[in-house]
């Protein structure tokens, strides 16, 4: 076969498992083996550049930059919805629709996806633009972005789709997505994202695709637009859009109802009023349209929303209750965060005592008091949130908060970056929150692992005075914390233990463990794996660390920031004196994953996609150990076809865990 042909079928093959996959939850291949035939097709893209397509399957990773974005009208208005929020106003809707139309007529219920609006445009099949609602008139351009979810066809599978349409629908951040990201951040020690709707507006407005492309954006579609209708009605064409390839609501999970009547409209509605809070993605209400397009026509429109559909909104869940008092937390990084301590109180199945204030300007423009009755509501954000203040029940004569202007752990005045809403106190040395959470953050889990120890251990020996940064750990003697409280002598032992052990982890996990904003594990990695030494890092100009793959400015200045405090270079001079990684080893490859860690693998047999030698250096790479033999020390027998039938039996009468081929893949995909 050659080439030019192989790049079609790849790119077709590659479209239906994307299809598979993204759309109907039901792969036939493994991702590996998509990740091999993505590869082929990119390996063949860059071997021939005149047959580029913008609409192939290998845009989906993304990494096109888009300096600023095109503003393109709208062919068709985006128009809004008008709201409802009880039984009351929808009986008015269905009288309204009813007696307009004289009877006979059916409504569709559906999801209210609380994302941003998107209406994306095909050509003959394939993915021609996507653009932003903007003021419903006209939108943004962001067709690279749009093309890297990978839910979103880039070409129709064969049916019987209009030449030209456009189709809109809701561009939305999963809230497993939403969670996972902000648990980096936190790692990173820096501020979290709001909510998973705002995030998904700021990502679909990112320069780079491929960042984009990491962050999973998901799309649920809810209207075509075509010269001529694709079907008689809005439920018939919302499952023509299914066979097309789109990502459409699925009837078998009530996502999506053809209803004749009030009671089924308000049934649906209860539903999902109680069921919201299972979905992987944020609903604000359901919308309620009438179904079929001749009735839609005769309805029409007002000047903001069509009359043929109503959004009824669900209550966000709230409580009224009174805040005592506003305290004031202090990151590792020094960022201040104001907290409302609440008179405890019931919201949606949580007793809730304390909500975030964010900063001081939102206190500014709630005007919030303490003593105030206030109203915490719980939305889409996991921390509850408070949205007003019950003005009639506030006392006469109460003070207009101030915001405070010095570290409440230090005294320090709070500095405020320009453009930054969070103030910030900088005594990184020596407010006590930051030089715990620094050392806190040095032995966590994922940086040095320091067995033995827990936060509290910190807390405690920084108080006696005995650490007041990560070197001194290295200096402590079995004789200074025997005689401290709650140290028993095992306990003693697995502290000193578990830091002289900690000088074998590995050099990344040293870079990550020093705590530099933005660097959180993945930088660590890319940084360890490039420069191979601290002293290269710190020789290393602004320039040299943006040239690394993945590396941005705000990164390349944080590290330089860092590294230009005298205190933090003697910082990690100790840390070397202490004998601790600084480099990569000759030897040491940065691993892939820890999921073999410590486990000794046997492998036997002939397998489908490696070759044995292959397996072996996986394994390597993952961190575990090739035997030859099965013995009491083999943890894994990794069995392909014709495996040794002594080693299969000896693993069977030890009790060694045999995996397959697919097992093991699986395994390191998901490590
Ligand atoms: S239909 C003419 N259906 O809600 C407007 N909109 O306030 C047709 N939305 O801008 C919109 N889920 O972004 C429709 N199932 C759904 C929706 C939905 C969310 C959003 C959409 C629209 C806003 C209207």
């Amino acid at each position: 076969m050659n080439e030019t042909t192989r790049i079609q079928e790849l790119r077709k093959q590659l479209n239906d498992h994307n299809h598979r996959y993204y759309v109907l939850s039901a792969p036939t291949i493994s991702d590996y083996e998509f990740d091999i035939l993505l590869k082929e097709l990119e390996e063949l893209e860059e071997k021939h550049p005149e047959l580029n397509d913008i609409n192939s399957p290998s845009v989906r990773v993304g990494g096109s930059i888009s300096k600023n974005f095109e503003t393109v009208k709208h062919e068709y208005p985006m128009l809004s919805l008008s709201n409802s929020y009880s039984k009351e106003e929808l009986i008015d809707f269905l009288e309204r629709t009813e007696k307009s139309l004289g009877g006979n007529c059916s409504f569709v219920c559906e999801l209210k996806y609380d994302g941003v609006a998107i209406g994306i445009k095909y050509r003959n099949g394939f993915f021609y633009q996507a653009v932003t609602r903007g003021d419903g008139e006209k939108g943004d351009d962001v067709s690279n972005n749009v093309r890297t979810i990978k839910s979103i066809p880039l070409q129709l599978l064969d049916s019987d789709y209009p030449e030209e349409f456009e189709i809109r629908g809701e561009i939305i951040m999963p809230k497993s997505v939403f969670r996972e990201l902000n648990q980096k951040l936190s790692e990173q020690g820096l501020q979290n994202y709001a909510n998973p709707r705002n995030t998904a507006s700021g990502t679909l407005k990112l320069q780079d695709s491929s960042l984009v492309s990491q962050r999973k954006l998901d799309c649920f579609l809810y209207g075509i637009y075509a010269k001529s209708a694709v079907a008689n009605s809005h439920f018939d064409s919302v499952m023509k859009a299914g066979m097309w390839g789109f990502k459409i609501p699925e009837p078998t999970k009530n996502r999506i109802k053809l209803c004749n009547n009030l009671n089924e409209i308000m049934d649906f509605i209860a539903y999902w009023d109680n069921e919201r809070h299972s979905l992987d993605f944020d609903i604000d209400g359901v919308v309620i349209k009438v179904n079929e397009y001749h009735n839609q026509a005769d309805l029409g429109f007002t000047a903001k929303s069509p009359r043929w559909a109503i959004a009824y909104k669900f209550k966000a869940e709230t409580a009224r209750t009174q805040l005592h008092k506003v305290s004031f937390q202090v990151g590792r990084t020094g960022a201040i965060t104001p907290v409302a301590n609440l008179e405890p109180v019931l919201l949606a199945g949580t007793t809730v005592k304390r909500a975030s204030l964010h900063n001081a300007d939102i206190i500014e423009k709630l005007d919030i008091r303490e003593n105030d009755f206030v109203f915490v509501e719980k939305g889409g954000e996991i921390i509850p949130k408070i949205v007003g203040v019950d003005l009639a029940a506030r006392n006469s004569g109460s003070p207009r908060f101030e915001y405070i202007k010095n570290c409440p752990e230090c005294g320090s005045e709070l500095v405020r970056r320009e453009g930054e809403a969070q103030h910030y106190c900088p005594n990184e040395y020596g407010c006590k929150p930051q030089v715990v959470g620094k050392m806190q953050h040095f032995i966590s889990r994922k940086a040095m692992d320091i067995n033995g120890m827990g936060e509290e251990t910190i807390v405690q020996l920084h108080e006696v005075g005995l650490i007041s940064n990560a070197a001194d750990l290295y200096t402590l003697k079995a004789a200074q914390l025997l005689p401290l409280e709650r140290m028993a002598e095992k306990s003693v032992e697995n502290i000193v233990l578990g830091i002289e052990e900690s000088k074998k982890q590995s050099f990344e996990r040293v870079l990550f463990a020093l705590g530099i904003r933005h660097v959180g594990e993945t930088v660590a990695k890319k940084l360890a794996k490039h420069f191979k030494s601290m002293q290269a890092i710190l020789d290393a100009s602004e320039e040299d660390l943006v040239n690394v793959p993945e590396i941005g400015e705000v990164i390349a200045q944080s590290i330089q920031h860092y590294f230009s405090d005298e205190r933090n270079c003697e910082l990690v001079k100790s840390l070397q004196n202490a004998g601790l990684q600084l480099e990569l080893n000759e030897t040491e490859t940065v691993l892939d994953s820890e999921v073999f860690l410590g486990k000794t693998i046997v492998v036997s047999g002939v397998f489908e996609q490696f070759e044995r030698e292959e397996l072996k250096k996986i394994i390597e790479k993952h961190g575990g150990k090739n035997g030859s033999s099965v013995t009491g020390k083999t943890d894994y027998l990794l069995a392909g076809s014709g495996v040794g039938p002594s080693k299969l039996e000896k693993a069977e009468k030890l009790k060694v865990v045999i995996l397959s081929e697919n097992e093991f893949i699986k395994l390191i995909e998901e490590a």
